[in-house]
């Protein structure tokens, strides 16, 4: 390969605190050489996290980094950005972590950190986005819900600058764990388009 034509893999750090279905979703879409990209760390603030096992089938560090008793936020987030740091990563992505990140993470990795939402932009921002919106079909509020990607430059919640966002239907028969399934299909999907657009990378269609 002449060196014109190499371009060494993008490297991305995912923060993560539970199942990790997103993380796979990238993981997966990296070995297949369909994101030009690897994972070089895998963090999680909670110790159970599925997440990490995902991590260590794939042959990727999977650390642990739980906030200490009397440890303020900013202490916290210092010393996870400098446990990130060393990875040089060109890319942090929140897939499913559930803190809110300070200026003491965000500002090293500024322009650089991107997060994954179970809803359509400005709808549902927080916890539990997929059943408040089946909530809200049920009063007659909205049709449909969605997922979205977004910059996150600063402490609000699920709120910055959009990468990409799709519908997501919600059927009349629709139960938690129908519509949760449907949405997270789509999450997987956008996510890896996302980071592929942010990181400038062609993907071929899946
Ligand atoms: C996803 O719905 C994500 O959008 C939200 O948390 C969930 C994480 O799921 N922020 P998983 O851990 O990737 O399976």
């Amino acid at each position: 390969m002449s060196n014109m034509n190499f371009h060494p893999k993008r490297r991305l750090a995912v923060l993560i605190s539970g199942n990790g279905s997103n993380l796979q979703a990238v993981l997966n879409a990296c070995s297949a050489g369909q994101l030009p990209a690897e994972v070089v760390v895998v963090v999680s603030n909670r110790p159970e996290a599925f997440g990490l096992e995902r991590a260590r089938q794939a042959g990727v560090p999977a650390v642990v980094k739980p906030k200490l008793p009397g440890q303020s936020r900013q202490e916290y987030d210092a010393e996870l950005a400098a446990l990130v740091q060393p990875y040089q990563p060109d890319l942090v992505i929140l897939a499913g972590w559930m803190r809110i990140l300070t200026a003491a993470f965000l500002d090293v990795f500024s322009g650089r950190v991107i997060n994954i939402h179970p809803a359509l932009p400005g709808m549902f921002p927080g916890t539990h986005a997929i059943e408040r919106a089946l909530d809200a079909y049920h009063a007659g509020e909205i049709r449909e819900t969605g997922v979205m990607v977004h910059y996150v430059p600063d402490e609000g919640i699920d709120c910055g600058p959009v990468i990409a966002h799709r519908s997501v239907p919600i059927l009349a028969g629709d139960t938690i764990e129908t519509l949760t399934d449907r949405v997270h299909q789509t999450e997987h999907k956008l996510l890896v388009e996302a980071i592929a657009s942010v990181l400038q990378l062609a993907v071929p269609p899946s």
